[in-house]
């Protein structure tokens, strides 16, 4: 059995990780600690709730206390850690939250791994851990910064975030590192391409294109809307995070993408042309200050060391989850209508 602490999991990949591994493995026991920011969408997981391998607990990885009971509680031997605050446009607003909760609470998380698993705790030089314990850092091609017209990221590209996000993962996966060479950590990185899907927040490019088309208002693009992204549906992103854990080598980094780079202008394009709306509902808006232009992921080191590779195509993919989107009206519209906070009190009886 394992038992695996997955930290952000009300949120958009978090949930369909929780989903992706309750349909596949049976002796399993996930506890999904998220604090249920605004982001957080207990709606989500809506099919797993009576499920007796997964249990909620609603709280911040911040808190020292809560995680180290959490670790004695559950003795989890895995860690993936999704939470985060995700949204560029957000850090540049308000980038103090993005470093609190991605660069400190990644550190308490680590802490308490540390803790938990280390066979010699006293001993500063020991670097000895439980057998088959690893700690998962989910992280973001973002950290590479941008590309030019040409070139990929690799995992020995050299970390140059552009935004207060990207800086905040970039300083979290430093702090990865350093729990690795310094103490001997079992940990992995994952830095992954944009992913697209069901349940993304609609403050995200692809539901929130769609969103808006559906209710006929305008579709504001940044800039020229030529900048790239390198999309991957999230089910592969959850599948390379699987593989990881199970066949990824401690200490090492890992890129995730599909090869599949899209400018903004052709996504937003395609769901026009999906849902039969007219391209006049384009609206061309200020540019995001510090707009990285292009991204593109080198997705040799998985595909090859671990034999991942995506399932889907990027036609079936967005086909599928813009049909998502139209059947799952109720879903979008509990979020617009804040309906969703409130199914976090019918469920467990106290407001968010
Ligand atoms: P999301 O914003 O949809 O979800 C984040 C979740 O974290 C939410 O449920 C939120 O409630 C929770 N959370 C935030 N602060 C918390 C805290 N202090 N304590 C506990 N929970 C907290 O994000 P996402 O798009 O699902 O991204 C998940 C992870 O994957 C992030 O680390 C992100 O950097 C990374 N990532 C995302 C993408 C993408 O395209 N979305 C691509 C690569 C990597
Ligand atoms: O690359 C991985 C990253 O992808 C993740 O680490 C982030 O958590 C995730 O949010 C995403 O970041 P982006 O900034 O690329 O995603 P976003 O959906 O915000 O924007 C995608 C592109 O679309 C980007 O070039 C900005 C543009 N855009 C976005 C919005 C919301 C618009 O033109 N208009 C918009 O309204």
């Amino acid at each position: 059995m394992k038992n695996i602490l997955v930290t952000g999991g009300a949120g958009f990949i978090g949930s369909n990780f929780i989903q992706y591994i309750l349909d596949k493995e049976d002796d399993i026991l996930l506890i999904n600690l998220d604090l249920l920011t605004y982001a957080g969408n207990l709606e989500n997981l809506r099919d797993c709730e009576n499920d007796k391998r997964y249990h909620f607990v609603k709280g911040d990885i911040r808190d020292r206390a809560l995680v180290g009971k959490l670790f004695a509680q559950y003795d989890f031997d895995t860690v993936v850690h999704f939470a985060a605050e995700s949204h560029v446009d957000r850090s540049i607003t308000e980038p103090e939250v993005f470093l609190t909760t991605n660069v400190l609470g990644t550190q308490v998380l680590l802490d308490a791994a540390k803790a938990h698993w280390k066979l010699d705790l006293d001993n500063k030089y020991a670097r000895d851990y439980r057998a088959g314990v690893r700690y998962l850092q989910v992280s973001t091609d973002e950290v590479y910064g941008a590309l030019g017209k040409t070139g990929m990221f690799t995992e020995t590209t050299p970390l140059a975030p552009n935004s207060p996000y990207s800086a905040s993962k970039a300083s979290a996966d430093l702090m990865v590192r350093a729990y690795h060479q310094t103490f001997g950590l079992p940990v992995s990185i994952t830095r992954c391409s944009n992913n697209y899907g069901p349940y993304q927040f609609p403050e995200k490019l692809i539901p929130l294109m769609i969103h808006n088309a559906e209710k006929d208002k305008p579709l504001p693009v940044y800039g020229d809307g030529m900048q790239i992204r390198d999309w991957l549906h999230v089910k592969d992103h959850c599948a390379a995070i699987w593989m990881v854990l199970q066949a990824g080598k401690a200490g090492e980094v890992y890129n995730i993408g599909g090869n599949n780079e899209k400018t903004n202008l052709e996504i937003v394009r395609l769901i026009l042309a999906e849902l039969g709306k007219p391209e006049s509902l384009i609206s061309y808006v200020q540019d995001r200050p510090g707009h990285d232009r292009r991204y593109a992921i080198d997705n040799t080191k998985i595909t090859t060391e671990l034999g991942w590779k995506p399932a889907y195509t990027f036609e079936q993919g967005i086909h599928e989850t813009i049909a998502w989107y139209q059947q799952h009206r109720s879903w979008l519209e509990h979020i617009d209508s804040g309906a969703y906070e409130a199914y976090y009190e019918r469920m467990y009886g106290v407001a968010t």
